[in-house]
């Protein structure tokens, strides 16, 4: 098909997930056609750095040909099998026992889905069948955070704390509670220091769980750094402080390292770059570098026990999905795990990710830039009207994505996000000389709209 009819057929029939809809029939699609390495290129063969790994996903570029001979080698084996009814495989068992011994705290079992969104909705179910087998019904409550993204099934939408994801799919379910933001520079007080900022943080949690009864209240989740909420890196000490509170209160730690797991931060999780010992852990993205839909729930010995103990007086844990633990999808994860080790990727990240983080800070004398932030291969810049004061831009003016748009025609993808936050989140195996390249592309575009705004310079 001509680019120019694909481009039609778009339009007419397909339903973008995430997308101005009546914006998109006047706009019509950004077409990859093919990838190499950090890059795609589009119907005319123009390069596009791809700042984002697609979705935060795509962690070994767009061309390891190891992950599509992985997928072949499985192919010819035996292309579908599933995990009900005491049925198993050996990718999907050998990706389980592989989780298990890379997991940053001791953990039990691994229950596999297909995006994040279902691993979230499961650690859901996971956590109100565990309250039931236990004897204890009324601790069911899961608290998570205010621009926390969990994904958008409707368990996991309303573990998400964006106004975007709620509003008019009547969410948040019952039982969702959402506590503060550990955003330092945006929600920090006149004269709060950054201790005394984490201290209320964790004083702000414990006054929801005693609001709600801590009887009441079964888990707390969160992202090591927060991704679709604007990149948020917690400051130091959050995690330990707001895990002291859950264990005085007998509330189980949910790690959602959607993003953060294998290697975004430089080491293989967040949670051990942030000093996270989470009872349950959620995977997903990085796990198959994105090449095939594939996620992963973990569970601690406490958990498992439960919920076992659960199965037992049910008969079945009545839970599961047709492509759970997908042999395809898992010999791929599998691979691609063999690759992080081989290459060592995560000590890649450790090495190259401080060349981005420089950039983006050396970026903060910019008039438009109000903070830079992140860490390995993770970061984001929040444009403000007006820096000494952090005043934010008239949201209509869509100054966030007139960057991302500028930064496109430059040859960059990037992604904005509400409150003009411009995220990167390139591929893990990105080179010094393409992190200078691209933020030389994204260079450009900043000045280019900083010109079209007439801001000083
Ligand atoms: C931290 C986090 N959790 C969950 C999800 C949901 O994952 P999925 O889009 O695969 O359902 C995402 C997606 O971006 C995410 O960033």
């Amino acid at each position: 098909m001509s680019s120019n009819s694909l481009r039609d057929a778009d339009i007419r029939y397909v339903l973008h997930p995430y997308t101005n809809l009546a914006a998109h029939e006047a706009q019509g699609p950004f077409m990859a056609m093919r990838g190499e390495g950090i890059r795609v290129f589009d119907e005319n063969g123009k390069d596009y750095i791809e700042g984002m790994a697609g979705l935060w996903c795509a962690s070994l570029g767009f061309s390891e040909p190891r992950l599509k001979e992985a997928a072949m080698r499985q192919f010819d084996l035996l292309p579908f099998f599933h995990q009900f009814n005491h049925k198993s495989h050996e990718p999907g068992i050998l990706l389980a026992q592989k989780l298990i011994e890379m997991a940053p705290v001791p953990m039990s079992h691994v229950f596999f889905a297909n995006s994040g969104s279902e691993a979230n909705d499961t650690v859901v179910k996971i956590v109100r069948y565990m309250n039931n087998a236990l004897g204890r019904p009324q601790k069911k409550k899961i608290i998570s955070r205010q621009r926390g993204y969990h994904g958008v099934t409707v368990a996991a939408a309303s573990l998400t704390g964006l106004p975007l994801n709620h509003r008019n799919f009547d969410l948040p379910i019952e039982g969702i509670r959402h506590t503060s933001c550990p955003h330092y520079w945006r929600y920090g007080q006149e004269g709060e220091s950054e201790q005394q900022f984490t201290d209320r943080m964790a004083a702000e949690l414990e006054e929801m769980i005693l609001a709600e009864g801590p009887d009441t209240v079964a888990a707390f989740i969160a992202e090591p750094i927060m991704g679709a909420g604007g990149v948020v890196v917690p400051p130091a000490g959050y995690f330990p402080k707001i895990q002291a509170v859950l264990k005085k209160y007998d509330i189980l730690m949910v790690a959602d390292e959607v993003i953060c797991g294998f290697g975004r931060t430089g080491k293989a999780w967040g949670s051990q770059t942030f000093d996270i010992q989470p009872d349950i852990l959620s995977c997903a993205k990085a796990l198959s570098s994105a090449y095939l839909p594939i996620s992963a729930v973990m569970v601690n010995e406490r958990v498992y026990e439960a919920v076992k103990k659960g199965s037992a007086e049910i008969g079945a844990f009545g839970h599961g999905y047709t492509y759970s633990g997908h042999p395809i999808a898992a010999a791929v994860a599998l691979e691609t795990l063999a690759i992080y080790e081989e290459r060592q990727i995560f000590d890649h990240v450790a090495n190259v990710g401080p060349t981005m983080q420089a950039a983006l800070r050396q970026l903060e004398t910019h008039p438009l830039v109000g903070n830079a932030r992140g860490i390995g291969l993770i970061g984001a810049l929040e444009l403000v009207a007006d820096k000494d004061h952090k005043v934010p831009f008239d949201p209509a003016l869509g100054v966030g994505a007139q960057v991302v748009a500028r930064a496109q025609d430059e040859g960059l993808i990037l992604r904005s996000m509400a409150g003009d936050i411009v995220a990167f989140s390139p591929p893990l195996i990105i080179t010094e000389s393409e992190i200078e390249e691209m933020m030389a592309r994204f260079n450009r575009a900043l000045s280019a709209v900083t010109a079209s705004l007439a801001v000083p310079v």
